[in-house]
């Protein structure tokens, strides 16, 4: 799917979080929103995602204004830095949750919810675990898992926030490479949150630089190494 922002803004009460940005993001990109705390980088996927509303501007999926879309409508699918799995479900039934919780008349069958959900554990690399709990797992495992819940609704678009921030440089690295290899697989117009820049630039195809509410600068990795469009961008990426 294509993503259009236009001019999209956010206020807290007074304080701004978004100044008006727009970005339009290509079909089956994967585009990192990177920038430091406090930046806006959360509110700008939360919004996109149907999550929370901004105060003026539009977004357009394929061309369509997703002012009237809710939640739902909008198919994303999430992974937060801490979305806890659901501990008193197995990891099979975490992720087949979004599909049994449709409406009768959207709900696959039994079969095709079986056929999915091993088909996922086989993309995450963890074809044995479904009948564990959570608790059982590493946090790689945990997140790999959360992906597989995300992807199961088989969404229109992949939102993850800091998706391996609490977890070790190693296990980051290697799920980096898994994100890479099922954004492949999958072709999901895939944004991620991060704050690390090395990760924003070994993984994405689109880097958006953020600070203080604000894009800063588009382009591919290279690019922005090689020519930064400001102080704030060459410091950031430079750290
Ligand atoms: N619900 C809220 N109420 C009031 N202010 C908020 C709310 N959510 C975010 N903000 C403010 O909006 C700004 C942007 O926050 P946001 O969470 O988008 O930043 P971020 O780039 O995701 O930061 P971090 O890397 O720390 O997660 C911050 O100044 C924050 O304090
Ligand atoms: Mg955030």
């Amino acid at each position: 799917m294509h993503i259009d922002i236009d001019e999209i803004a956010k206020e807290f009460g007074t304080a701004r979080a978004l100044h008006p940005v727009s970005l339009s993001i290509p079909n089956g990109a994967l585009v990192a929103l990177l920038g430091p705390s406090g930046s806006g980088k959360t509110t700008l996927l939360r919004i996109l995602g149907g999550l929370d509303y901004p105060s003026s501007g539009r977004i357009f999926f394929d061309g369509q204004d997703t002012t009237g879309l809710s939640v739902q409508d909008r198919r994303a699918g999430f992974v937060f830095q801490n979305y806890a799995l659901f501990r008193h479900m197995n990891v099979f039934e975490n992720i087949a949750y979004g599909l049994r919780a449709r409406r009768r008349r959207d709900r696959p069958a039994e079969a095709e919810i079986i056929r999915r959900v091993n088909r996922l554990l086989a993309l995450i690399q963890l074809p044995d675990i479904g009948a564990r709990y959570p608790g059982q797992l590493s946090g790689g495992q945990r997140q790999r898992v959360a992906l597989a819940r995300a992807l199961a609704i088989e969404p229109r678009m992949l939102l993850l926030d800091e998706p391996f921030g609490a977890l070790d440089a190693k296990v980051r690295k290697e799920l980096r490479q898994g994100l890479r290899e099922i954004h492949d697989a999958t072709g999901l117009t895939t944004l991620f949150v991060t704050h690390d820049q090395e990760e924003a630039m070994d993984l994405a195809d689109l880097v958006v630089v953020m600070s203080m509410g604000r894009i800063e600068q588009v382009g591919k990795p290279a690019e922005i190494r090689a020519r930064p469009a400001c102080a704030f961008v060459r410091d950031f990426v430079a750290a």
